[in-house]
């Protein structure tokens, strides 16, 4: 991407790393995967890393506020991403495969559960700046822009309405055969985004410097175009 500044004196890093944060459903990762495949970059979902630590506490028997059993086992946990040729950012657990596994509402609340551990944020930091140091990314989360990625070159706050955002959640689990009510989606939702932007650690906010994207009443496509306008006027020269 020769026509965009890398801003490699800020990030000690030659790769361009656009940061999207969130509330839970505002369609984070379906905007990051599409930018990141339309622009050549790697896509990182930040949320599918704490959701496997999330199922790795529960297979322990090991609940999400469970502040010793999580320091206990935490060390435990050996995460790896392999980017297969589906597309899919797979997420292999101890050696196995559980990407299937990760996407369920219990997973959900279970991943914001341990999100809240100072020592399974720690752990997880240098893996996503790992990969920001050696690709172009675009990686999407909570604290991406503010705590994991703070030099970022582009960071985006993509939001929605809460309604908004549990009708989306909703659909989509109904989609691959869920039985789940709408109102249950909403609330897990409202919790959600109560229980990651009051956090003692790296809660969910919109950095200074972020560009707030709300996309209650846009398409996939709008927010697509928009997303990419934004990181060609940030890392224009
Ligand atoms: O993006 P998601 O819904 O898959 O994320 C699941 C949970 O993981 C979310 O409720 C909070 C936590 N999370 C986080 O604390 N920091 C991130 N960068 C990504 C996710």
């Amino acid at each position: 991407m020769n026509e965009q500044n890398t801003n490699q004196t800020a990030n000690q890093t030659p790769y361009v790393s656009v940061a999207i944060d969130g509330p839970a459903g505002a369609g984070k990762s379906t905007i990051a995967r599409r930018v990141a495949a339309e622009l050549g970059y790697l896509y990182v979902d930040t949320g599918a890393i704490y959701r496997t630590v999330g199922y790795h506490m529960s297979l322990m028997g090991i609940g999400p506020k469970d502040k010793d059993g999580i320091e206990r086992c935490i060390d435990d946990v050996n995460i790896q991403i392999e980017y297969q040729a589906d597309g899919i950012q797979h997420m292999i657990l101890n050696g196995q495969d559980v990407t299937d596994r990760i996407r369920t509402p219990e997973m959900s609340m279970m991943a914001s559960g341990v999100a809240a551990q100072d020592c399974v944020r720690a752990y997880l930091l240098d893996m996503q700046r790992e990969l920001a140091r050696t690709h172009n990314v675009v990686m999407d989360g909570r604290d991406i822009g503010t705590v994991v990625l703070p030099n970022a070159q582009v960071k985006v706050y993509l939001t929605a309405s809460a309604e908004v955002r549990a009708d989306r959640r909703w659909k989509e689990l109904t989609a691959k055969g869920e039985q789940v009510r709408y109102e249950d989606v909403y609330t897990d939702v409202v919790k959600r985004d109560e229980a990651d932007m009051n956090r003692k650690i790296a809660p969910l906010k919109c950095a200074d410097d972020a560009e707030v994207l709300d996309c209650s009443y846009l398409t996939i496509d709008q927010v697509v175009a928009e997303m990419k306008a934004i990181i060609r006027r940030k890392t224009a020269q």
